[in-house]
């Protein structure tokens, strides 16, 4: 099986898991989280149960419209491209937000694009947030298309950054934004090849060191306008989850892996120049 086959069948294979299991609200979120008040989030954790799965789940929902913000206006007509869409948590969280965006989301899943279809019709927008199974690296759309690109997660998945970045100028508009979240291999840091390896074999990523988000939109059209640095904030989320009773069974070496900067939570947001 080629690399595109195995990302596929990994998230093919993810149905009643761990991030189905704190969706109560229907959200299916498939990235990390953001907490700024530990102790409080901690204390929550440490209830157990529903409210720990609550408190984990609210935090990545707050990941979530924390990227938003760097997303720009996006008003009547506005196209948006959620690049490695997941089960669409960040789409249709989205298409709440904003009542007139259309969006197109795309995932290597069959699974996860007919998933994502299915919560769309269960809230209504299916007629304006669309998702179907394909790559962001060949987009099966015209030049122009997009007001923005938003990427949570998924360019860990991708072997060149070149291509992802050469592919989203080609359908973004011109002064289009694009937000990219990302784990980071921290290329200064001793432990960032463990860590990132580790990684790379339970997600069935490649995960980048920063140059390639930076050095690697050189030349495509994207210039890079904003770049945040989450590492503290997700550091504290993974804590919680190594607290859990169940979780995914990868806390053992991401909540070190982000505690230590071996691996570091990024945000970048870039505008297109054409
Ligand atoms: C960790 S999940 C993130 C999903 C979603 N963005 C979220 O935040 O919940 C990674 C997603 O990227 C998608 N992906 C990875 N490589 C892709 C590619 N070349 N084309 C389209 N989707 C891709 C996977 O199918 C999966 O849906």
């Amino acid at each position: 099986m080629n690399w595109f086959g195995r990302v596929a069948a990994l998230y093919d294979s993810k149905r009643k898991d761990f991030n189905w299991r704190l969706a109560a609200d229907g959200i299916i979120h498939h990235h990390n989280g953001l907490v700024f008040d530990r102790a409080a989030y901690m204390r929550r954790v440490r209830e157990g149960g529903a409210a720990a799965e609550k408190a984990v789940h609210d935090s990545e929902t707050a990941l979530s419209r924390f990227g938003f913000k760097f997303l720009g206006r996006l008003g009547h007509g506005a196209q948006l491209l959620d690049a490695g869409c997941g089960r669409g948590g960040s789409s249709l969280l989205l298409a709440a937000r904003y009542p007139r965006l259309a969006i197109k989301g795309f995932t290597l899943s069959s699974y996860q694009a007919a998933a994502a279809r299915t919560a769309a019709r269960h809230r209504g927008c299916q007629d304006r947030v669309k998702f179907r199974r394909g790559s962001m690296l060949a987009l099966p759309a015209r030049a122009g298309s997009f007001d923005a690109v938003w990427a949570c997660e998924s360019t860990e998945h991708v072997p060149a950054m070149k291509d992802f970045f050469m592919e989203t100028a080609r359908v973004a508009k011109a002064k289009a934004r694009l937000v990219i979240i990302a784990w980071v291999r921290n290329a200064g840091h001793r432990l960032g090849r463990k860590y990132a390896a580790l990684a790379d074999r339970a997600y069935v990523t490649k995960i980048h060191a920063e140059r390639d988000y930076l050095e690697g939109a050189n030349g495509t059209g994207w210039e890079l306008t904003r770049a945040e640095d989450l590492t503290g904030p997700t550091a504290a989320y993974w804590a919680g989850r190594a607290a859990l009773k169940s979780g995914s069974g990868t806390e053992s070496f991401m909540a070190p892996g982000f505690a230590s900067r071996a691996l570091l939570y990024r945000l970048y947001a870039y505008r297109l120049k054409k």
